[in-house]
């Protein structure tokens, strides 16, 4: 399971998501699978990501080679799938991809049929892994969609081999945990069936649950959040708090080579601390001039999925008081839902001018306005750790958040000592309000508001340390 060059071990780290910038991306997930391995390539570490090949833009742009060629076995049915490589890879990583053109091949990352689709790639995963000569040291996976991968390493006789290689889940969001009916048992490789139990959970077949009680040790993005779990895991909080012992909450960094002002090919003006308000002003002003928003007033923004769990749903209450109440703007990126989307948009009729929103997802458009913006509103209800906040802070921005998860761990109320951002007690409308205030009267102080700015530009959020933290639990796992 190691190999030796002149004496050195090497560790060899396989990566196991769905989703990876700047390949497929949907949400945060994306990011981190895209930044975590670059940080753990290291003398002494090889990090590697195995991800399904999908019709995408990335995909169609790039030129990819063969490696590998076999079928793979769905209950009864029988799929050909190829395992790829990048001819040309600069992403800082090694990527395998692979392709399974009659079910996971398609233009999008999640659609109504997952649960078949990532149950075949979990099993081509592994197939790839068992021909393989150089066998991962550590297997990490990601989320529900590659949670089995530790319950076959552990049950399915095909796979016996491999079951001395310790495996990690990572939970990135538990509110999604891949149920399934029992129908669809056989679609997994052979098990003793005497241990179907864990798969388990409120009877049906959970791919979480079982990911948690099978990986050899369950992290989550944040401590918080690893906190709040075991009292609110959309049903697996009693599981979490059984497994605790194995349990580890790990914060995410950000990818500071992709999310650096002096450099971000995207942004209308790059910046540095020195440079910070004449930086984002040009920002700003492009904003406002797109989005026909006035260049001079404080604008708050929202970047992120239109759903509940990120506390959009207080916004067609708040957005319509906070602007009669103050003299701001305010800018919304995203989409979800169609009611929310719906109910966005109307707000458009009596707000103009001051209000605006853009229903989609614009990787551009997002790194501008973490540039051009003053504040940054957050108000998620569950955030596992959130990787938004800490975008806008190197940008310059001042983040509003709620005081969960992620939010907790990385944002300091200014009351406190050497805080630098906004933190709400209680989500609701009043607080938010009470904290738009705040901020208001914040940017009226200018000096302060100038040296804030440059304050958050300074934190440290790169992968350095948590790469560290991660390397560490692996080495405790393969001693
Ligand atoms: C999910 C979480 C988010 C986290 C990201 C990366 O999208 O909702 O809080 O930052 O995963 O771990």
């Amino acid at each position: 399971m190691y190999l030796c060059v002149s004496k050195v071990i090497i560790m060899r780290i396989t990566h196991i998501s769905v989703e990876c910038y700047p390949i497929a991306k949907v949400g945060g997930l994306a990011d981190v699978v895209g930044a975590l391995p670059k940080h753990q390539n290291t003398a002494k570490t090889v990090s590697q990501v195995i991800m399904p090949f999908y019709d995408n833009e990335f995909t169609q742009k790039h030129q990819f080679k063969v490696l590998f060629k076999e079928k793979l076995s769905l209950g009864s049915e029988s799929f050909a799938y190829e395992i790829l490589s990048l001819r040309e890879n600069e992403l800082g990583f090694e990527v395998f991809f692979v392709k399974i053109p009659d079910l996971l091949y398609q233009e999008y990352v999640y659609s109504h049929d997952d649960i078949n689709r990532f149950l075949a790639f979990q099993i081509a995963v592994l197939d790839y892994i068992l021909t393989r000569e150089e066998k991962p040291t550590i297997i990490h996976c990601h989320d529900h969609h590659t949670a089995l991968i530790p319950f076959m390493l552990q049950e399915s006789y095909k796979y016996r081999s491999l079951n001395r290689i310790p495996s990690i889940l990572t939970i990135h969001n538990a509110t999604y945990q891949g149920w399934f009916s029992y129908d669809k048992v056989d679609l997994l490789p052979k098990f003793n069936f005497n241990n179907v139990g864990l798969l388990d959970w409120n009877h049906s077949i959970n791919s979480l649950a079982a990911g948690i009680k099978c990986a050899w040790r369950v992290t989550t993005v944040s401590p918080s959040y690893m906190e709040e779990l075991q009292l609110n895991a959309n049903g697996l909080e009693n599981l979490l708090h059984d497994e605790s012992e194995k349990c580890v909450g790990i914060i995410n960094g950000i990818d500071t080579g992709v999310w650096n002002t002096k450099t971000d090919p995207f942004l209308v003006k790059n910046y540095v601390q020195r440079t910070v308000v004449s930086g984002k002003k040009a920002n700003k002003r492009w904003l406002c001039e797109a989005f026909n928003l006035p260049v001079d007033k404080a604008l708050f923004v929202f970047i992120g999925r239109l759903v509940n769990e990120k506390g959009v749903d207080l916004f067609p209450e708040l957005i319509p008081k906070a602007l009669r109440k103050n003299d701001i703007s305010i800018l919304i990126l995203g989409s979800g839902k169609e009611k929310m989307q719906n109910e966005l948009e109307t707000l458009k009729k009596n707000n103009e001018a001051k209000y605006n929103a853009y229903m989609g997802y614009d990787e551009k458009l997002a790194h501008i306005m973490y540039a051009g913006a003053d504040f940054l509103l957050m108000p998620s209800r569950i955030e596992p750790c959130g990787l938004n906040q800490m975008y806008a802070m190197r940008y310059g921005t001042l983040p509003i958040v709620n005081n969960v998860g992620g939010l907790k761990d990385t944002v300091i109320d200014l009351e406190e000592e050497d805080g630098y951002g906004i933190v709400l007690n209680k989500l609701s409308v009043p607080e938010m309000l009470k904290a738009v205030d705040r901020a208001v009267k914040l940017r009226q102080n200018q000096k302060e508001f100038k040296k804030i700015r440059k304050t958050l530009m300074l934190i440290d959020f790169s992968w350095d340390a948590s790469a560290n933290q991660y390397l560490e639990l692996y080495q405790t796992l393969i001693n």
